[in-house]
């Protein structure tokens, strides 16, 4: 399956209540071929508008992070936890999370990245599947699936933060370093594919 086809797929999603407050449906938008697939929270009133990931100012100084590190947004895929935008940006509920998250683990599926990068607490907990504060985790790989995950701090939170501004720019290096070296993901272990075999 391709984007494309699970975009039609998806397109008028009413899983859970905020198919009916949004404007459009957030997809996500990039390289359906990348390395890398970066993870935010859920649209916010600009992306809610215009249907793309971070458009707004958080999507800008992640546009401009990105080109610290040698990277443009058309070589990697960004795309967002919640696919909806909730009404005054409020957090998502757990219910919206659980709705929604099958829908990334599929585009991720299609894209096959080594690395997801996770903005923020909530993408974090939810790709990581633990309730874990991001200060523990932040710019340290760990892998889930069949890919990397390394969790960064979420560029809106350094807007409204000013002192995480330094640290966000610093975990971008970090990225940097840590996909110049050549790390890949490990084959899932050959114990669990001697099982599923075994089943088949
Ligand atoms: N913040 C997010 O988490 N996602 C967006 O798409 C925009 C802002």
């Amino acid at each position: 399956m391709t984007l494309k086809e699970f975009y039609a797929e998806i397109k008028d999603c009413q899983k859970c209540s905020l198919g009916r407050s949004r404007t459009k449906l957030v997809f996500g938008a990039g390289n359906e071929k990348a390395d890398i697939v970066f993870v935010g929270e859920a649209p916010g009133y600009y992306e809610d508008q215009q249907g793309e990931p971070f458009v707004g100012a958080a999507g800008k100084l992640l546009t401009e992070l990105l080109g610290k590190i040698g990277l443009k947004r058309s070589d990697v895929y960004i795309a967002n936890i919640l696919k909806c935008r909730p009404p005054e940006n409020r957090d998502p509920s757990r219910e919206e999370v659980e709705a929604c998250k099958g829908h990334l683990f599929k585009q991720i599926e299609i894209i096959k990245p080594k690395v997801v990068c996770t903005l923020g607490n909530s993408a974090t907990q939810t790709i990581l599947d633990k309730r874990v504060p991001i200060t523990k985790v932040k710019a340290k790989a760990t892998q889930v699936r069949d890919f990397l995950v390394f969790p960064l701090y979420h560029p809106a939170a350094a807007l409204h933060q000013g002192w995480m501004r330094e640290p966000l720019e610093e975990d971008f290096q970090k990225l940097k370093e840590f996909l110049d070296s050549g790390v890949r993901p490990k084959p899932l272990p050959a114990l669990r594919e001697a099982e599923q075999l075994d089943l088949f």
